[in-house]
Parts: C-alpha cells; structure tokens; sequence
C-alpha cells in the first residue's frame, strides 16, 4: 500500500484554541481522523507527524525518501522562512502538496511568500479543514502516478 507523509508544523498541536477567529474551531485531532478516514476509502496509509522544530521536520522529510510515495505538508509559520524545510523537499524528491487553513494571501504582507510553494506540486490555501481534504486527494493522485 502507497504511503503518505503528512506534516503538520509549528503551533498547529494548537488547533481549535488557537486564534480561532482565524484557523476556526477544528483540532488537529479532528483534521487527522478525516484524513485517515479518506486513506482507509482510498487505500493508502498515513504517516503524520507534527512538529515545532524546524529540524526534526526536516529529519522526517529526509526520511521518507525511501518509505512514502507523498508529501501532504502544513509547513505553518516555516512556509515563509524555511529554507532547511525547502532544501529537504528538493533533496528528498518527494512530490510535494503544501496546504494552509486559512487563505495566505489574505492576511499579513508577511504571508504572502512562501518558500516552500515553488518546489511543491501545487498549494491549498484557504479552505480550512477541507484544504487538507482536497491536498490529501491531490497527494494520492500523485502517488498513482508515480
Ligand atoms: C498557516 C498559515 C501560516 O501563515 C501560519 O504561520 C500558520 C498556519 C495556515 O494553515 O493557515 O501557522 O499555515
């Protein structure tokens, strides 16, 4: 069975108190098990990982080179400051989805770049939990074609 990294970074664990005027009321919890949900419909699995560390996350994407087919990646705040966590993807060749609750471009000047989009597949941005829908169902295809 096709494996998948999901990734989800800084304060992220914090879904559901955090900022919910912005990032609404869903918990990372939640967002997991409907992932889940639509792995087991699809036949994939799932390896998910979060983290506020720049360099564990980077660690973990070098890792899936050889164990996972996609990257579904949430990269948080590091999406506008990563250059470690943009190197990993371009090192580790991983087709690559980067997804956002809230619309990016929207909000702060400071949002509105993100280091990581030119070197994934495509980017989701704005469509809260169900950005993670449409980036999960994106990463599968990817893996088919692979
Ligand atoms: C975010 C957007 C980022 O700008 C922010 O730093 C986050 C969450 C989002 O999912 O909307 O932590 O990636």
């Amino acid at each position: 069975m096709k494996k998948i990294l999901v990734i989800h970074g800084p304060n992220l664990n914090l879904l559901g108190k955090r900022e919910p005027e912005i990032y609404g009321k869903v918990t990372i919890d939640q967002i997991n098990k409907k992932l889940k949900e639509i792995a087991a419909k699809k036949k994939v699995t799932l390896e998910i990982f979060q983290s506020n560390h720049e360099g564990e996350i980077v660690d973990r994407i070098g890792k899936a080179k050889k164990t996972c087919a996609a990257l579904l990646i949430n990269p948080a705040a590091y999406t506008h400051t990563s250059v470690a966590i943009r190197d990993a993807i371009l090192a580790t060749d991983i087709p690559t989805v980067e997804v956002h609750l809230s619309n990016i471009y929207s909000r702060e000047d400071f949002r509105h770049n993100s280091l990581v989009a030119p070197v994934a597949r495509g980017q989701i941005s704005g469509f809260g939990l169900d950005s993670y829908v449409y980036g999960l169902e994106a990463a599968i295809k990817l893996t088919k074609a692979r």
